[in-house]
């Protein structure tokens, strides 16, 4: 078997880093690259990090570009330092700087270059990938597959009550890439809110002392005390972890066929949605044309948490 060629568009961020080290350990998937995005942190943070990851997991050969500062439209709503630290990786203090440097091209450089016969995987605001298509317009059918950590089609969102962090971030990004040609799966809050690994599971997986597992339950600890201060569980959501998840085995999704817009305008900004059907307008104006996605809508949520478990431990 050879191994599918992947792109990781991440803003790391703890559970980016969970699923970077899921990646980079998966023999079904060959890394070739990582681009940065601003989201969980600054793009620079977001860079150093993901610098800071592949050394860790003794992968410094893989390139890392950077990416965008912000938004295509509008400005960066600011990093989150209440849920990923100040450092974007939960502020262990084990974080030292990298040995290594960003490559001399943008992440939007990048993807045009080595996202032909490859799939991305796209874990935060999907600012590059709107950009790459502005650099080489056919790059949408030379794409084997984008599958985004983004959106809530039939749920509440999560950094609004309409909207999925991710997609708020950038949703005129956003719409352009879901209106493109290239096969899109959407792993969005209706799945991903589903998977939590509970505490006894994360006290199990990150007990070791390899180095990747040290940086994760320093990482994790900080993201789990924030889960249980606003929502009193005691578990983290695993939102791009599922994503990658599903690269390595899909047979644990169910996914529906929709078109999907994502609303720009008001206090929905963000939100995605798909054209269910069952409407009076039988072919609503805003969804002529637009290519169908698969939407994931249901998860074996326990069979996501052992896959990701017994893959890190
Ligand atoms: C998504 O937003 C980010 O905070 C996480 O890293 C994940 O990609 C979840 O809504
Ligand atoms: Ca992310």
């Amino acid at each position: 078997m050879t191994a599918r060629r992947v792109v990781i568009d991440t803003d790391p961020g703890i559970d980016d880093a969970i699923a970077i080290f899921l990646a980079l350990g998966a023999a079904e998937l060959d890394v070739v690259g990582l681009t940065t995005v601003y989201g969980n942190c600054a793009v620079d943070v977001a860079t150093r990090n993901a610098l800071v990851l592949l050394e860790v997991a003794e992968r410094g050969e893989v390139p890392v570009a950077m990416g965008a500062a912000a938004p295509v439209a509008t400005e960066y709503r600011g990093a989150i330092p209440h849920i990923h630290g100040v450092d974007g990786l939960g502020d262990s203090g084990l974080l030292t700087e990298p040995a290594g440097r960003p490559v001399d091209l943008t992440a939007a450089e990048f993807l045009c270059r080595h996202a032909p016969g490859a799939t991305v995987l796209a874990l935060g605001p999907l600012t590059n990938l709107a950009l790459a298509l502005r650099l080489r317009p056919d790059l949408d059918t030379l794409v084997r597959q984008v599958v985004v950590m983004g959106g809530n089609a039939l749920v509440p969102g999560n950094a609004t009550p309409a909207a999925e962090a991710n997609m708020v971030n950038d949703p005129e990004a956003a719409d352009v890439v879901f209106g493109a040609r290239w096969p899109v799966t959407m792993v969005g809050l209706d799945v991903t809110q589903r998977v939590v690994m509970d505490g006894p599971r994360i006290d199990a997986v990150t007990g070791g002392d390899a180095p990747t597992t040290r940086l994760l339950r320093g990482a994790i600890s900080f993201y789990r005390r924030f889960l249980e201060r606003v929502s009193g569980v005691d578990g983290i959501y695993l939102h791009d972890p599922t994503a990658a998840a599903y690269l390595l085995d899909p047979g644990l999704f169910r996914t529906e066929r929709w078109p999907v817009r994502v609303e720009t305008q008001g206090f929905s900004r963000g939100k995605t949605w798909p054209n269910l059907g069952g409407t009076d307008d039988e072919a609503p104006a805003a969804w002529q044309g637009r290519p169908l996605l698969d939407v994931c809508v249901d998860v074996d949520a326990a069979g996501v948490v052992d896959l990701v478990s017994r893959r890190l431990g």
